[in-house]
């Protein structure tokens, strides 16, 4: 099949007005119809963010991938824009895999990775992968400008482009594969065509990876941030429970020296569906990701109803007096706020109390009194699918989701001080939920699929009482 950006709009427009929209997004980027995966290509433009995506839109499944793309002034309306790149060219024909966009001078330049087998696709010898540039002066039209990094001898995969300018020069990380080994190469152009390569700039030792996808690399304080997402790190306790993860490293690194790791590799997002975040930087210098609200193979009932995947909300990043990544909402999530409904309860004592009907695009902000309650659960409930929980035994914060109809069962937690208050801000959405936990100190987004009718949203307390200084919720526009 040969494909074109004019046969994928014609696709998209009929798919579209045949979507069921039980769980499509509220307030989050998601397609049109089709599958998405990556953000890619995060830029600000022209007055403009954009956000390009990995893109199926001949199927709810994953396929040769086109570049979706949509535009937003403030991070949380997008507004559609044309697929941006096919899979055209001989050097992307199986896929216009993940990459990145800067602004050189007046252009909007797209580095991103083409995919392509010479030969059966079956055998991944065949597997070829490439660093390609599209360009364009109005920020909605690409032209295509062919590979300007090949792929290295004896290396198949090799992908995922971030492109950044330093000093007086650009310079570009690809995701690697050696061996067993996973890695992040680095690249250095004075114009985004001719690329000189500069070594591997860190690479897994065991148990780190056989592969870095979608590495990122930037400033934050006064440390530098290699973030990227390793396939192949095995669970460990609590840890890395998900099917691949998406984490940073930590260390230093200046034009021409080594990357001096300063730390262990941590996650950033601790709920089961986050995966291949991208940064990018704000006209006024905050550093924002946003990720895929979604996990490799793990089941997307919206299937069923034409469409697949979505993007996270935008999170600002900063570096903690103890050098650890925190994550925040952007500041513009608060812009889509429309009424505040303050919730009258205090102390729950061994008891549920229902507190809202159909949460669908809220904001619900909670500040438990963790000293003042003794209950072994408290926390919040929606419908019979979603509970958000302190657990005192365990000393954890728990996210548990419970779809058997979906296949979808199991928690995530991370760590509490149990006699520390505890303030929650909990973004729901049709079909995804996304916890900030002591503003900034963890998150965990996960994707929940509620029956009709199983959107009321309860506190509870059980064996014990637990005690609210604040609550309610915001109605999200
Ligand atoms: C990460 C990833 C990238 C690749 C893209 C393909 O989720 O596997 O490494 O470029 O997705 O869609």
């Amino acid at each position: 099949m040969t494909y074109s950006i004019a046969d994928a709009e014609q696709e998209l427009k009929v798919k579209h007005d045949a979507l069921n929209l039980r769980w499509y997004p509220r307030y989050h980027l998601a397609a049109r119809a089709g599958w998405i995966n990556d953000p890619n290509g995060l830029v600000w433009f022209d007055g403009w963010y954009h956000a390009f995506y990995q893109h199926h839109p001949y199927s709810t499944q994953w396929g040769p991938m086109h570049w979706g793309h949509a535009r937003s002034q403030d991070l949380v309306h997008w507004e559609h824009l044309p697929v941006a790149i096919a899979p055209e060219g001989p050097e992307d024909k199986d896929g216009c895999f993940s990459g990145s966009a800067v602004v050189d001078g007046d252009t909007l330049a797209l580095i991103y990775t083409g995919h392509k087998f010479h030969g059966d696709a079956d055998n991944e010898e065949n597997l070829y992968q490439v660093q390609c540039l599209a360009t364009s002066r109005d920020g909605i039209h690409f032209e295509r400008q062919g590979i300007v990094v090949d792929t290295p001898p004896g290396v198949h995969h090799f992908r995922d482009p971030k492109v950044w300018r330093e000093g007086e020069s650009w310079y570009m990380i690809v995701g690697a594969r050696a061996g067993e080994t996973g890695q992040v190469r680095l690249y250095r152009s004075a114009d985004l065509r001719q690329w000189q390569e500069e070594g591997v700039l860190d690479e897994a030792e065991a148990g780190m990876g056989f592969m870095w996808e979608c590495p990122d690399f930037f400033t934050l304080g006064d440390k530098r941030v290699l973030m990227f997402s390793p396939q192949g790190m095995a669970a460990h306790g609590f840890k890395n429970r998900n099917l691949f993860q998406s984490g940073y490293l930590l260390g230093d690194w200046q034009p021409g020296q080594q990357f001096v790791r300063a730390g262990e590799f941590i996650e950033l997002d601790h709920g089961h569906d986050f995966y291949a975040p991208q940064s990018f930087l704000t006209p006024d210098g905050r550093r924002i990701v946003i990720g895929w609200l979604d996990m490799w193979e793990s089941p997307l009932p919206e299937q069923q109803d034409g469409w697949a995947g979505m993007l996270s909300l935008p999170r600002e990043l900063s570096l903690s007096a103890d050098n650890r990544v925190e994550m925040r909402p952007a500041k513009e999530v608060e812009s889509l706020r429309q009424g505040w409904y303050p919730w009258p309860v205090s102390t729950l004592n061994n008891q549920q109390i229902g507190v809202a009907e159909n949460a669908e695009a809220m904001e619900v902000v909670l500040n438990w009194k963790g000293a003042e309650s003794t209950a072994e659960q408290y926390g919040l409930s929606l419908g019979d699918g979603l509970r958000i929980y302190v657990d005192a035994q365990m000393q954890r914060l728990v996210l548990e989701r419970h779809y058997p109809q979906h296949g979808l069962c199991g928690t995530r937690s991370v760590p509490l001080t149990l006699d520390h208050d505890l303030h929650l801000r909990v973004f729901i959405d049709s079909s995804s939920v996304e916890l900030f936990v002591n503003d900034g100190e963890a998150c965990l987004s996960s994707r929940i699929y509620p029956d009709a009718g199983q959107r009321d949203l309860r506190l509870f307390a059980w064996s014990g009482s637990a005690s609210l200084s604040d609550g309610g919720a915001w109605q999200l526009e």
